[in-house]
């Protein structure tokens, strides 16, 4: 059935209940990120059985930095162990990994994984993954900007703008899921978004199922995008 279906090429996931989800469990925050990191596999087989090109996960934002040092360590430990995984599995999987977002204050431990699975699945031409990684949307914006400034660039177009974003190839995203309930785009992708279709499900991340995806994708499916045409 979903042979009919429009697929998107672009799918963004906001990723959130984490913390709640542990909570209903009795358990420590951190059992919830981990919980979190096997539902990003899921997504990811499912996204390629399903035939999406692009997933785009929030998995760390400017604005995490505030939480608690212990959740932030766990975190990045957590990170790091799926960047680690990610480049050891390089060889038997078709995925394509990027990274966005600023690499200050990033420690170096998680820069030079970055580096690695980044180079070890670059010419792969499956999937791509992007980890939006110590990633705010008005960040990137700045940055964008000071790109334009330093290269005398006074009068933009969009396509310079574009230029300059973290991943200036990657197509904007046709969907972009949110889960846990929350309804807003906390400072995600906020240029990218400007035509995409969004989708917002009560379920809690760890929860998210192959299933639910697939009724994403069904949702998606019946929409008509306009584009601000009629
Ligand atoms: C939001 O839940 C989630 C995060 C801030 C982190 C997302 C990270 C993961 C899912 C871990 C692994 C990621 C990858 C890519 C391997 P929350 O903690 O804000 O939940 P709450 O709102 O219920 O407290």
């Amino acid at each position: 059935m979903l042979k009919e279906l429009s697929i998107p090429r672009h799918v963004a996931i906001i990723m959130d209940g984490n913390g709640r989800w542990a909570k209903q469990k009795n358990l420590p925050r951190q059992a919830g990120h981990n919980a979190g990191a096997k539902a990003v596999e899921r997504v990811i087989n499912a996204a390629q059985k399903y035939g999406v090109e692009f997933l785009t996960f929030y998995a760390f934002s400017t604005e995490n930095w505030s939480r608690p040092k212990e959740e932030i360590d766990g975190l990045m430990k957590l990170l790091e162990q799926t960047l680690d995984k990610y480049a050891k599995n390089a060889e038997k999987n078709n995925v394509r990994l990027l990274v966005s977002g600023r690499k200050e204050p990033l420690p170096p431990s998680i820069l030079d994984k970055i580096a690695r699975v980044t180079q070890a699945t670059a010419q792969k031409t499956g999937l791509t993954v992007n980890l939006a990684l110590n990633y705010g949307s008005r960040a990137e914006l700045l940055d964008a900007f000071s790109k334009l400034i330093s290269q005398g660039i006074t009068h933009p177009t969009e396509a310079d703008v574009q230029r300059c974003l973290y991943q200036p190839a990657l197509p904007d995203p046709d969907l972009l899921i949110r889960t846990s309930g929350e309804e807003r785009l906390s400072n995600f992708l906020l240029w990218q978004c400007a035509y995409t279709e969004f989708y917002f499900t009560p379920t809690l991340w760890p929860d998210f199922s192959e299933e639910d995806f697939k009724k994403a994708l069904e949702d998606f499916s019946r929409r008509t995008r306009r584009f601000g045409s009629i």
